[in-house]
Parts: C-alpha cells; sequence; structure tokens
C-alpha cells in the first residue's frame, strides 16, 4: 500500500526561549478575530496535536452522543449506504475532516469486502491526525489505496480540482457541517458541488434536533474534557504565537439556542486582563467577562436538509438515521 501525505502542514517552530517561526495565516486569522467585536477564534484552530487528542476523548464521553449514534447508523446500514456509492466503476472516496477515520473504517471495510475499485482520499487540516489515520490503515486495511491531503478544507477542493478528475463520492461524517457561521454550510456544499459533475455522491452527516437538555449537555460534559478541548486553543496560542493567556482566568462556557438550533461555544475572560502576543508584537486587551466565540454547532431538521441540498445543486436520495432520529447521514446525488 502506497501512502502519500500532500501538502504538510506549516508547524510553527516554537522553541523554548520563543517563537522563532510561526504560521502566518494562523496569526492574520487570530489577530482579525481578538481584533474584532464580538471577538472570534476560528474552530478550525481546535486541532493541533493536543486538540485532536482532547477530541477524540470528546467521542468516548457518554455526554457526547453524535459519535456513538453515527457509529451505529453507518455500522447496521453499511452495505446499504455503500450500494449508493455505485460500485460498478472506479471511484476516489474523498473525505472532508477525517479526522481518525474510526467510523469511516466501517465503510471502508465494506466497500473492500464489495471489492468496488476505488482510492481513499482522506483531507483534514490537523497533519498530526492524518498521520495517525494513515499509519492504522495500513495495519488494519493494508489492501487499500490511499493518498492524502493535510490542510483546509478550501485548499484541499483546489488540489482535488487538479489531482483527483475521476467520479467522486465525497464524505463529509461527524456533523462538521454544522461548524459553520450564518450561510457557511450552504456556502460550502455550494464549493463542493462546483468541483462534483452531476451523479457524483455525497455524503453528509447532520445532527438533529432533539431535547435541547441532551444538545446542551453534549457540549458540556461533567468531566471538563470539552472545556479542555476548547482552552487548549489558548495553549496552542502561546505555544505557536508566544501569547501569554493565562488558562486559569479564562473559562469554557457554552449554550444551545432552541430556536436558531445552534449550540454557541465561548471562551470567557473572567477578569480585565490584557494578552501579549511576543511574536506579532501585538496586545489585545480583554473586558471583565468579555467573551471569545470559538465555535458554533448548528442542529438540523430533516426539512432544512433537503431545502439546504436543493439550495446547492444536491438532491437528497436517502436519509439514513438511528431509532431515536438524533442524526441523519444523508446521501445527496449531484444535480
Ligand atoms: C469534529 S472532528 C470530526 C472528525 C471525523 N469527521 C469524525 O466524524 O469523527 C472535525 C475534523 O475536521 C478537521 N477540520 C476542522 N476544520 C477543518 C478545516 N477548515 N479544514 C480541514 N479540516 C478541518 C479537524 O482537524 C478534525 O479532525
Amino acid at each position: 500500500m502506497e501512502f502519500i501525505t500532500n501538502a504538510p502542514q506549516t508547524n510553527a517552530n516554537v522553541e523554548n526561549e520563543g517563537v522563532k517561526n510561526y504560521d502566518p495565516e494562523l496569526a492574520r486569522d487570530v489577530l482579525a478575530g481578538l481584533t474584532q467585536t464580538p471577538k472570534s477564534l476560528s474552530s478550525k484552530y481546535f486541532y493541533d496535536g493536543a486538540g485532536s487528542k482532547l477530541f477524540q476523548q470528546i467521542m468516548e464521553l457518554p455526554e457526547y452522543y453524535p459519535t456513538r449514534t453515527e457509529f451505529k447508523i453507518l455500522e447496521e446500514q453499511q452495505a446499504e449506504i455503500a450500494g449508493f456509492f455505485g460500485l460498478t466503476d472506479f471511484f476516489h472516496l474523498v473525505e472532508l475532516g477525517a479526522g481518525d477515520g474510526l467510523k469511516t473504517k466501517i465503510l471502508l471495510r465494506q466497500l473492500l469486502h464489495m471489492k468496488a475499485d476505488f482510492e481513499y482520499v482522506p483531507v483534514d487540516i490537523s497533519g498530526d491526525i492524518l498521520k495517525q489515520l494513515e499509519s492504522s490503515l495500513q495495519t488494519e486495511l493494508p489492501a487499500l489505496r490511499t493518498e492524502s491531503f493535510a490542510g483546509d478544507y478550501f485548499k484541499a477542493l483546489h488540489w482535488l480540482q487538479h489531482n483527483k478528475e475521476g467520479r467522486k463520492v465525497v464524505l463529509f461524517l461527524g456533523s462538521n457541517i454544522g461548524n459553520f457561521e450564518d450561510n457557511g454550510d450552504l456556502e460550502f456544499l455550494q464549493e463542493i458541488r462546483k468541483y462534483l459533475k452531476p451523479e457524483d455522491k455525497v455524503l453528509v452527516g447532520f445532527d438533529l434536533r432533539k431535547d435541547p437538555r441532551t444538545i446542551r449537555q453534549a457540549y458540556d460534559d461533567a468531566a471538563g474534557v470539552t472545556a479542555a478541548f476548547n482552552l487548549n486553543l489558548l495553549k496552542r496560542l502561546n505555544r505557536e504565537l508566544g501569547a501569554d493567556f493565562n488558562l486559569k482566568q479564562f473559562e469554557h462556557f457554552t449554550d444551545y439556542d432552541p430556536l436558531e438550533g445552534v449550540v454557541k461555544s465561548y471562551l470567557v475572560s473572567k477578569k480585565q486582563q490584557t494578552v501579549t502576543f511576543s511574536a506579532l508584537n501585538h496586545r489585545v486587551s480583554f473586558a471583565a467577562w468579555e467573551a471569545i466565540h470559538t465555535e458554533n454547532s448548528h442542529k438540523y431538521t430533516p426539512a432544512q436538509i433537503e431545502e439546504l441540498g436543493k439550495k446547492a445543486g444536491l438532491k437528497s436520495e436517502q436519509f439514513f438515521t438511528d431509532e431515536k432520529h438524533y442524526f441523519a447521514d444523508v446521501l445527496f446525488r449531484v444535480m
């Protein structure tokens, strides 16, 4: 089996005496986010090595229903789902935001079992998690053909356009679709659509609306792992941009708005304070109880999903869901 990792992440070169080198895109986004009102940081920066490990712990939490629910959907309906991919000719199975591929491996095994002719192309912004995925695939599924891409979704789509020309099935699992701002979900599906051809397929994992308390607890677990995951973002900025965030002076806060259908997560400054970014020669002031918005997690109704697909030029062919209707993996056909 051949493994090629494309566009390796620019890792900040950090040494004890200070930041020698930093990722200019990270610096630009962080400064833009922290100098606007209200302050915000992009959730795509959660996933450094430590953040990816913390997310793996989140997926095992009793409160975090999305992973185990989607796992069960894929496990119980794998043959039917794979059948929808169209197995008579070759395809690229592209996965955006693949993470550790825990759930995807169910489909990969099924496709290999069905003797499908395909190549798996996982994409993730975290080079660390991709390396882990590659090495686990090498051991667990040695017959699989794989070529991965480390980088942002948009860079990946551009790369895919020029490097993967055949028929495509795109996976976007784990309710990553819910993490965009406002209309970002539609804009992203439209962007994916641009790079696909009629009859290509897209399988998207959507977290559905349910008891608001169940949703709220999933993002505010009793063991504090989600809080550590959110706060790790500040640790990353300390390490990679020479910032001096005192983690004890910020706290994780999250809430679910059942009207809007969105969980919003924040890091709240517990007092008036100033943070210095030594690598950037920049200081950012926080008022007492000022919040930094760090993540959205949208929850959908089936009607919203159909409508979203239609507006993006994707026809929903099948909803694969669980008995409680907590989660849906929706198979779209490109129109
Ligand atoms: C919530 S996790 C889900 C992982 C996996 N899809 C699953 O269902 O278990 C999100 C994953 O998407 C990646 N990710 C987040 N934002 C990204 C971006 N803008 N571009 C590429 N990957 C991104 C993260 O590194 C992480 O591995």
